[in-house]
């Protein structure tokens, strides 16, 4: 029988250890691990994990490590989601889905954020929810 608890990892890379003190105009007052919690109690059929690196080969081995027994990641790449073709050969070597996030909305900001090149290997993608975005992340998940 498959098992009824779903496993998803929460991702983030580049700079986003730092939320609640980066720039908080842009990505708001609240630590990843306040709202870590807050995700944990929402959602207790979920066995969450979370995964921050600001190097992109450790975010690599992270995903090749879950990428075949995990329901779904949520992905916030961070600025690797504007330069990363190795992250977007990782999301697409595995088979677990892949959820991209943004915080912000990268569409309202700099030319140079309006380029994903990890869109394209994830199932969707959601930006400008501020940390609601992970939430929806992980609905989005949960329905696929
Ligand atoms: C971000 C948007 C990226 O452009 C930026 O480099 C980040 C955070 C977001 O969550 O809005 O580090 O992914």
């Amino acid at each position: 029988m498959k098992d009824s608890v779903k496993h998803i990892l929460v991702m983030n890379g580049p700079n986003l250890n730092l939320l609640g003190k980066r720039e908080p105009g842009i990505y708001g007052k609240s630590t990843m691990e306040g709202y870590f919690s807050t995700l944990q109690t929402r959602f207790p059929e979920v066995r969450f994990e979370y995964f921050q690196s600001n190097v992109e080969g450790e975010l690599i081995n992270k995903l090749h490590e879950v990428g075949f027994s995990y329901d779904g990641v949520v992905l916030n790449a961070g600025a690797y989601t504007h330069t990363s073709v190795a992250i977007h050969d990782a999301i697409k070597a595995i088979q677990t889905p892949v959820v991209e996030v943004h915080i912000s909305n990268v569409y309202q900001r700099e030319t140079y954020r309006h380029t994903s090149l990890i869109t394209g290997a994830c199932v969707g993608v959601i930006s400008g929810f501020g940390m609601d975005s992970y939430r929806l992340a992980v609905e989005a998940i949960l329905q696929l």
